[in-house]
């Protein structure tokens, strides 16, 4: 870059003016985008490496959505807000579109605050916000806080810190239905407040791993008309996503108040170029459009293979065109460079896998047992290999790419698994971890991923923990979801009337302000409906009408059933009207249409929204009853998974 700091640089002073907090008096400009800024000094500091467009050297195609981003960090300079939703598959540059927008921000000191949601296991409610919310707070001192217009008591919910520096000791009621409007508006104040001071980019990461309320959050934020210098930047995986009806319903009124970047493969110069990048080399044409055809552009995949291929030395041989085959899928070229490190290291990041996304290596050792020297010495080779890397919070590392950790995970024996899950709750159980508050929500994954394998008085007791939690959050979603589980492993865990009765009351609890038409101080009509498993009994709650079914064995059931709407119909007598349909509940291209699920004349009487809230209960119904099946035998269960 440093030849380019020459005549053709333009700069602009005072390009905008936001008060003393901002430190940078001027911009370099080069080919209209800002290659640096200059300080009140008059120090020039390099933005970083740039090709044209200020866009860094290794960064290929995408530049509409560079320039659409970039305007909307223009706006937010210029005292306007906007929102933007990254969409598309795993691998599809997401994250790394969202790294140049948050690189151009950072260059016009636009304050880039940005949160992951925690993919693959459960997460507290409202995480992303939680991380937004705790960044913002450490900015300002206690009289700059009490100063804001804002109800901090609610905010203290999420950020019990604030409580502590605010003195308050009590949190407010948590039951009037009002208030999560109250605790919405306390934090969209806030986050109005700090981008006042100095223009904001928010950036939520993973959007499909989050929760429905940190979803509902977001569109109370954006469609606000008072936000002023505040650009929101979301990311989301539509393919894993997808099959969360709420999540996209939520999502796509949301994103009527912003813009839509659906991110698609690269094309075949951007493949070429990355491949030239990434190889230092020039590829021939058969080989870049082999790769070419087989990653459909996916970047991730694209680099994967590359890689694979330099491995393999297989880079410069001469006629790769005649033998090579690009191995099947993103997965296949994964478990190839799994295979290629110590078997030690992918033993360990078999483990880590199930603890998700990101793992504690605190955690990681107390769970394997490995002393921590040798366990770091492992976890630098992890590294090395780029499977894994440090993140920024301090013994805190993360799979480089989700697609790594599914592979791995997916790659355990279920029984296995379950151990593996088991192990992990057992530890957090543990004085070490107790005073994580984030820790309920992780306790109630693990042990009822392990639940099958493990102790389903534990899965029950710690889902009414965390629902509990979460409805003092207001996540009534989130809560309905969790006292849902617990009824599901009830029944495994012999709970008796009193706590089955516990658990009906708080879900009616959550469920009552749902029923509400506001989105705010509601979910979606959608959470009403019902698929309850309690002990022997389903019941079936769809249209206002309830239907009680003892131990249904499959899809097709239902379906009759909702044809004999308020009736309760022992299992027998159904079996006559469910002919020539496989009854097994595996059925095969679930994700199709309502049709493959032999659904026959109920499908006519849904309407479009319906059906595919319809089709998710019918998904979470199959895990249910896979579930159910394995606790009638556990063992056996596990012996047929593993
Ligand atoms: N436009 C791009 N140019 C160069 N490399 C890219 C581009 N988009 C993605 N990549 C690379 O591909 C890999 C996957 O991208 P990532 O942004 O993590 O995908 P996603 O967030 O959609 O899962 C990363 O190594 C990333 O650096
Ligand atoms: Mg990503």
């Amino acid at each position: 870059m440093g030849q380019d700091i020459g005549t053709p640089l333009h700069v602009a002073l005072e390009p905008h003016d936001h008060g003393e907090t901002s430190t940078m008096v001027g911009a370099a400009i080069h080919n209209g985008r800002v290659v640096g800024r200059i300080g009140r000094a008059g120090d020039l500091e390099v933005v970083s490496e740039t090709s044209e467009q200020g866009l860094p050297s290794d960064f290929v195609g995408r530049r509409e959505e560079v320039a659409s981003l970039q305007s909307g960090v223009d706006a937010a300079l210029e005292g306007r807000s906007s929102f933007f939703l990254i969409t598309g598959e795993a691998g599809i540059g997401k994250s790394r579109l969202v790294e140049v927008a948050m690189t151009y921000a950072k260059a016009l000191d636009v304050r880039v605050v940005s949160a992951r949601c925690w993919e693959a296991v459960d997460s507290p409610s409202y995480w992303p916000w939680i991380q937004v919310l705790r960044e913002l707070i450490a900015e300002l001192d206690d009289s700059q806080l009490r100063s804001l217009d804002v109800d901090s008591k609610e905010i203290v919910r999420l950020v019990p810190q604030l409580g502590k520096r605010l003195g308050f000791d009590q949190l407010p009621s948590a039951d009037a239905v009002g208030d999560r409007f109250l605790l919405f508006d306390s934090i969209a104040s806030l986050i109005r407040a700090a981008a006042a001071r100095l223009p904001l980019m928010v950036v939520l990461e993973d959007l499909h791993a989050a929760d429905e309320s940190s979803l509902l959050l977001l569109q109370f934020l954006v469609g606000q008309d008072r936000n002023r210098g505040l650009m929101v930047v979301g990311t989301y995986d539509d393919v894993v996503g997808g099959e969360k009806a709420h999540h996209e319903q939520t999502l796509s009124e949301t994103i009527r108040q912003g813009h839509h970047l659906a991110l698609r493969g690269l094309d075949y110069d951007a493949v070429k170029q990355l491949y030239e990048g990434s190889a230092g080399m020039d590829p021939s044409d058969e080989m870049t459009r082999a790769v070419y055809d087989a990653s459909e552009g996916n970047p991730f995949f694209v680099k994967e293979t590359v890689r694979m291929l330099t491995r393999k030395g297989e880079l410069f041989r001469p006629d790769y065109s005649i033998g090579f085959r690009v191995p099947e899928g993103a997965r296949g070229v994964i478990r190839q460079r799994i295979a290629a490190v110590d078997e030690g290291v992918a033993e360990l990041l078999s483990v880590a896998s199930v603890l998700g996304r990101e793992f504690d290596l605190t955690l990681l050792q107390k769970v394997t047992e490995i002393d921590v020297d040798p366990l770091l010495e492992i976890l630098t080779q992890a590294c090395a290999a780029d499977l894994v890397r440090e993140t920024s919070a301090l013994g805190r590392y993360a799979f480089s790419h989700i697609l790594i950790r599914e592979t791995l995970y997916e790659d355990l024996k279920a029984a296995k698994r379950m151990r593996l899950h088991r192990t992990v709750a057992e530890t957090l159980e543990e004085p070490f971890a107790a005073s994580q508050d984030s820790n309920r929500f992780e306790l109630a994954h693990h042990w009822f991923k392990a639940a099958q394998a493990g102790d389903p008085v534990m899965a029950m007791n710690h889902a009414i923990d965390a629902a509990d939690h979460a409805m003092s959050q207001h996540a009534y979603e989130e809560a309905v979801r969790l006292y849902q589980r617990a009824l599901k492993v009830s029944g495994a865990a012999g709970a008796s009337v009193e706590i089955l009765e516990r658990i009906r009351r708080g879900l009616a609890m959550a469920q009552s302000p749902l029923n509400h038409s506001d989105p705010v101080t509601a979910g979606h009509p959608a959470s009403s409906g019902t698929f309850i498993c309690e002990g022997d009994f389903w019941t079936i709650g769809y249209s206002g009408l309830e239907i009680r079914l003892k131990d249904s064995k499959g899809v097709q059931y239902i379906a009759e059933l909702l044809k004999l709407p308020g009736q309760e119909v022992h299992v027998l007598s159904l079996v006559g009207l469910v002919e020539g349909h496989d009854l097994h509940v595996d059925v095969p291209g679930a994700q199709e249409d309502l049709g493959s699920w032999g659904l026959g004349d109920a499908g006519v009487v849904l309407d479009a929204a319906a059906k595919t809230a319809y089709k998710n209960r019918l998904e979470d119904l199959r895990e249910e009853l896979e579930e159910a099946q394995g606790f009638n035998d556990p063992e056996r269960a596990a012996r047929a998974q593993g």
